[in-house]
C-alpha cells in the first residue's frame, strides 16, 4: 500500500451504497502534509510534462491543486460550478450532468484564464463516473489547450470514469483506486498498480 492507501485504510469510513467518507483528512479537514505528499507524487509521476497550469473545479478540488500547485510552480484556475444561466460569451462552458444530484449543471472558466498556449494538469480529488472530469476536459479542448495529464486522488474503480477517460487517450493517474469496498466489515480493497 502507498502513502495514501494507508491513510484510507486507517480513516476512511465506508458507507453504505459504495461512498468513501474521507472528510477527516481530504474535503472537509484537510490534513496539509498529507496534500503535500501527494503533490510530490503528481510531480513526480508527471515529471516528463510541460505543465504551465493547473485545473481543478470546486468546491473540494481546490484546496487539493494548490498543494500540487507548489510543487510546479504553475497558476490554478478552478472552474466554476453555476446552474444554467446566460452567458455572455466571456467563458467557456460544458454541461455536466450529476448522477448523484440527478440533475444538470454546467462548469465554466473565463476565457482569459484558458487558451491554446496552456499545457494543463487538471487535478481532482474523486473520479466516479468522470462526468465532472469529462466537463473539465471539454473546457481545455475548447480553449485550444492540451491536456497534458489528469491525476486524481481517489479513483473509484467500480464506475466507469476511470475506463472511459483512459480508452481516451488521456494519462490518469489516481493515486488510490478503489476496486470494492464493504460498508459491513469496512474493507477496503485497492487496485494493484
Ligand atoms: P462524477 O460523475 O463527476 O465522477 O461524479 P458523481 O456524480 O459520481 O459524484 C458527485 C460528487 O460526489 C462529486 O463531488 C464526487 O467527487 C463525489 N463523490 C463520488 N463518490 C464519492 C465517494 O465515494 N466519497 C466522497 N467523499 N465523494 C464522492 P462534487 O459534488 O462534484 O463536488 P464537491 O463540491 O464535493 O467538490
Ligand atoms: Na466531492
Ligand atoms: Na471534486
Amino acid at each position: 500500500m502507498n502513502f495514501l492507501e494507508e491513510r484510507i485504510v486507517k480513516d476512511g469510513i465506508v458507507k453504505e451504497g459504495n461512498v468513501l467518507k474521507v472528510d477527516s483528512f481530504l474535503n472537509h479537514q484537510m490534513d496539509i502534509e498529507l496534500f503535500d505528499q501527494i503533490g510530490a507524487e503528481f510531480k513526480k509521476r508527471f515529471a516528463d510534462k510541460n505543465i504551465n497550469k493547473i485545473l481543478t473545479i470546486e468546491a473540494s478540488g481546490i484546496g487539493i491543486a494548490c498543494i500540487v500547485a507548489k510543487h510546479f510552480h504553475v497558476p490554478v484556475v478552478f472552474a466554476k460550478k453555476t446552474q444554467s444561466i446566460n452567458l455572455e460569451g466571456e467563458m467557456y462552458v460544458a454541461e455536466v450532468e450529476s448522477f448523484t444530484h440527478k440533475c444538470k449543471n454546467q462548469v465554466i472558466v473565463a476565457k482569459k484564464f484558458l487558451s491554446e498556449e496552456d499545457h494543463v494538469l487538471i487535478i481532482d480529488d474523486f473520479l466516479a463516473n468522470g462526468c465532472a472530469l469529462q466537463g473539465l476536459i471539454q473546457l481545455v479542448t475548447e480553449a485550444g489547450a492540451t491536456v497534458e495529464g489528469i491525476g486524481i486522488v481517489i479513483e473509484k474503480g467500480f464506475q466507469s470514469g476511470g475506463r472511459i477517460i483512459r480508452n481516451l487517450g488521456y494519462p490518469l493517474e489516481s493515486l488510490a483506486i478503489v476496486e470494492a469496498m464493504d460498508s459491513e466489515t469496512g474493507e477496503i480493497t485497492f487496485r494493484e498498480q
